[in-house]
């Protein structure tokens, strides 16, 4: 497990950034957290690592997944008006894990019952105050450790 509170705006952009830069295709990283605690804000600085522009970053609230073209593809899921892991059922598994890049998902909860051994990164957001977030990672099914060892130097040196 690690945790780091995030103190500002820019704080969770170059934290989103280190993390885009870190990750390697294959990953799930699964994104917790209430409204307004920054999974989106997030998604877009590990997406701008990645090279993609991040207008184009929005939360897929409609469609459940947008794909973007980066690096890597990146599958940006969001299921927050999902009910029931039975409304998956019209989604193939890869129309919404891309095995090949980057998956990105905000509320998570629904989507655990379709997984198995993917390596996945589960991201807890939480609001402290104004611009202040607590972040907590934890590794699930995957050894993460030189990403674990990079965050924590990076959490120890910054100013
Ligand atoms: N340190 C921070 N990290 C992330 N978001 C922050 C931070 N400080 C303020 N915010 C603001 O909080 C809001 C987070 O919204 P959003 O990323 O859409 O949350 P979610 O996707 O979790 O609902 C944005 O308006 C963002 O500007
Ligand atoms: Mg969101």
């Amino acid at each position: 497990m690690f945790s780091i509170e995030l103190r500002s705006l820019d704080e969770t952009a170059a934290f989103g950034q280190l993390l885009g830069e870190n990750l390697m295709p294959g990953v799930i990283v699964l994104l917790s957290g209430n409204l307004g605690s920054g999974k989106t804000t997030l998604t877009k600085s590990i997406c701008s690592a990645l090279g993609v522009d991040t207008d184009i970053v929005i939360s897929p609230t409609y469609t459940l997944v947008n794909i973007y073209e980066g690096k890597w593809p990146i599958h940006h899921v969001d299921l927050y008006r999902l009910s029931s892991p039975d409304d998956l059922d019209s989604f193939d598994r890869d129309d919404l894990i891309c095995d090949e890049g980057l998956t990105i998902v905000e509320w998570p909860e629904l989507l655990e019952t379709i997984l198995t051994s993917e390596p996945q990164l589960q991201i807890q957001l939480q609001m402290l105050e104004n611009e202040k977030r607590m972040l907590e990672i934890q590794a699930i099914h995957h050894s993460f450790d030189s990403l674990f060892e990079t965050l924590t130097h990076y959490e120890r040196t910054r100013h």
